[in-house]
């Protein structure tokens, strides 16, 4: 079956919004560089390698249903945040925010009866439990440790050892 218009259109915003998640996490992670929170700043690598991931897979996926891809300008991304914590609070909330746009699509395969758009999207609605959880779970953690220098330094290579895998865990 061919995907709806307004579904079509709505995968499109979403190639672009991936995209732009990878851009909001590489700006963030360029700004951990510059306060030397090496840990911090791979972590956000890889989130922002994932982000695109995901833009991938919605892109493959209009390739498969034969529908076009339209590919749009992305917004910059800001690139001054006053601290680790500032960084974070955006960060969950951006993901909120992602969680919102999966939302809205599902629901539109949902209307359309739109049996192959569900199940391909099955993937990013638990995948966004995930970004939402992990993202609560650093912001949480950055709270407790306040200006704890030496416990922010322990997270920070914490944070450095998450591998570059794709998909979900830790912090995906
Ligand atoms: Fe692609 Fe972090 O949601």
């Amino acid at each position: 079956m061919k995907l709806s218009t307004a579904l079509h259109k709505q995968m499109n915003d979403q190639i672009k919004n991936e995209f732009h998640s990878a851009y909001v996490y590489l700006s963030m992670a360029a700004y951990m560089e510059t306060v030397n929170l090496q840990g911090f700043a791979k972590w956000l690598r890889v989130q922002a390698r994932e982000e695109a991931g995901h833009a991938m897979r919605i892109f493959e996926h209009l390739i498969d249903r034969g529908a076009s891809v339209t590919l749009q300008a992305i917004d910059a991304p800001s690139h001054k945040f006053s601290s680790p914590l500032a960084v974070f609070e955006q960060v969950k909330a951006h993901e909120v925010g992602v969680t919102k746009s999966i939302h809205q699509l599902y629901g539109l395969a949902l209307e359309d009866k739109d049996y192959p758009s569900q199940v391909f999207l099955e993937w990013f609605v638990s995948e966004q439990v995930e970004e939402e959880k992990t993202s609560a779970h650093i912001l949480e953690s950055l709270r407790m440790i306040g200006d704890n220098r030496s416990a922010l330094l322990l997270m920070d290579r914490e944070l450095g050892d998450r591998g570059s895998s794709a998909g979900g865990a830790s912090p995906s």
